[in-house]
């Protein structure tokens, strides 16, 4: 289990408790946390997982998780698709933060 801290705009928190091998996104819906819809089921083909990572990980964009992003609203240098960031060790702690909006 690897801790991980997603954060409303508005600054809520809410942690949860991730399965290793679950994408970030699967571990957000898997706990109730508002603000990531996961429409496509994971399959980097909806954008609407989109969350800002600010902080350097090992997980890396590839080219269609970049055109994914292009046209996710709000996106930043810091985005990234949830669904394509797999939950590990070296996330314990990993601050997630969520956008205004996934449409
Ligand atoms: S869940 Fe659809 S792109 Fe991530």
């Amino acid at each position: 289990m690897t801790k991980l801290v997603f954060i409303q705009p508005d600054g809520t928190e809410h942690v949860v408790e991730a399965d290793n091998g679950d994408s970030i996104m699967a571990a957000a819906i898997n706990n109730d946390v508002p603000g990531i819809d996961g429409d496509c089921g994971g399959n980097c083909a909806c954008a609407t997982c989109h969350v800002y990572i600010r902080q350097s990980i090992s997980s890396v964009v590839d080219e269609e998780e970049k055109t994914m992003l292009s046209i996710a609203d709000s996106a930043t240098p810091d985005s990234r698709l949830g669904c394509q960031i797999p939950v590990s060790d070296d996330l314990d702690g990993l601050r997630v933060y969520l956008p205004v909006a996934q449409h």
